[in-house]
Formats: C-alpha cells, sequence, structure tokens
C-alpha cells in the first residue's frame, strides 16, 4: 500500500474527491492523512469523518516561513508517505521543503500552466480574454506554480462568464484529474525525464 498525506488550507473539495476515488477505484493506497495550516478548515471534518488523521499544523504559531515548514515536514514524516497531494493547500513552501519532497509531491493550480500562475487566476483568464481556461496537476518544484505537468484540463471560457461560474467550470475538471494523476502515481506509472512527465501504459 502506498501511503499518501494530503495538504488543504480550505473546503477541500480536491481532498474529498481523492478520497471518494481512492475509496470506490480501491487504489492500492491509504490516504494515511490529512493535514491543514488553518484550524477552522472545512476539510478536515470530513477526513475525519471518514477515519483518517486530520490534523493541523497552524502557519500563524511559527515565527518564520522556515520553521513552520520544518515542523509541518516532521508531522508529514510522521506518515512516512510515498506522496504528498498539495489540495488547495495556500502556502508558499521554502526551498528545502520542496527538496526534500522532489518527486514525491504533487499540486493543482487552477490555470492551464505555464500561463496565470499565483493568485486569482480565473480573474487573470478573464482579464486576458483568453478562450480556454483549465487546469494543471504538476510536480511540485522550487518555482511556484511550476514544474513537470502531469494532467491538464481544458474548459470554454463564455462570454458571460464571472470569476465564480468560471471557477466552478475549472473545479468540476479539477475533481476528474486529480485523482486520475495520483493514481498513475500510485500505479508507478509516472517518471520524469528532462522536465517532462511520461505516463507509462497500464500494466
Ligand atoms: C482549487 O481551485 C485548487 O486548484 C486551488 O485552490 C482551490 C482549492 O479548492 N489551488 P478545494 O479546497 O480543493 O475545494
Amino acid at each position: 500500500m502506498r501511503r499518501i498525506v494530503i495538504l488543504i488550507s480550505g473546503r477541500g473539495s480536491n481532498m474529498r474527491a481523492i478520497i471518494r476515488a481512492a475509496q470506490n477505484e480501491e487504489w492500492p493506497a491509504q490516504i494515511a492523512a490529512v493535514i491543514s495550516n488553518k484550524a477552522d478548515a472545512s476539510g478536515l471534518a470530513y477526513a475525519a469523518e471518514h477515519g483518517i488523521p486530520a490534523l493541523v499544523v497552524a502557519n500563524k504559531d511559527y515565527p518564520s516561513r522556515e520553521a513552520f515548514d520544518a515542523a509541518l515536514q516532521s508531522k508529514i514524516d510522521s506518515f512516512v508517505p510515498d506522496l504528498v497531494v498539495l489540495a488547495g493547500f495556500m502556502r508558499v513552501l521554502t526551498t528545502p521543503f520542496v527538496a526534500h519532497y522532489a518527486g514525491r509531491m504533487l499540486n493543482i493550480h487552477p490555470s492551464l500552466l505555464p500561463s496565470f500562475v499565483g493568485l486569482a487566476t480565473h480573474r487573470q483568464a478573464l482579464a486576458a480574454g483568453v478562450k480556454l481556461h483549465g487546469a494543471t496537476v504538476h510536480f511540485v518544484t522550487a518555482e511556484l506554480d511550476h514544474g513537470p505537468i502531469v494532467a491538464q484540463a481544458a474548459v470554454p471560457v463564455e462570454a458571460d462568464d464571472t470569476e465564480a461560474t468560471l471557477a466552478a467550470r475549472v473545479l468540476e475538471q479539477e475533481h476528474i484529474i486529480y485523482p486520475r494523476a495520483i493514481r498513475w502515481f500510485v500505479d508507478g506509472r509516472l517518471s520524469v525525464q528532462d522536465g517532462m512527465v511520461r505516463i507509462s501504459q497500464e500494466a
């Protein structure tokens, strides 16, 4: 069984989609823990209800980014994960933290990377007038919202879209591509060469 630790900051809808897929598809993997940097993250209750250890490591309790990341790392590592999944985890991570999980940490970003890094991606997309927008699952590297791309999904941008309607359309796709990408990792189908992800055929 592969062991997965999921990091969240809030609602945790991607986390729910991952927990659901792991159960329904009977992944050879266990969600070993869900950790939030915010005590009021609503996703924590869902994890706990599903018998998954749900913990808080609150960044506000630490004097620096380095101190927080060190505490978070030791909490994550106490669950001995094969994979760390960032699911709406709203923190910029330090380089040593990212290096420690090189090749075994995934993130989902709500844009078609490399377009629209950072925050307010749906607003950025509307302002740019793009006709397609979407989401990207990628391995985490030191540069924010960069890193080898595992999966993407595109959605149309409609003339009357608001940030909220566009976000909802993208989120629906996030809930499909993130569990799928994690499943590929669990099944040992992902490899990275020269910054590119290869997905091997199903065994
Ligand atoms: C998602 O849009 C994700 O791509 C972004 O933050 C949002 C988190 O939503 N990084 P949720 O907590 O998974 O519902």
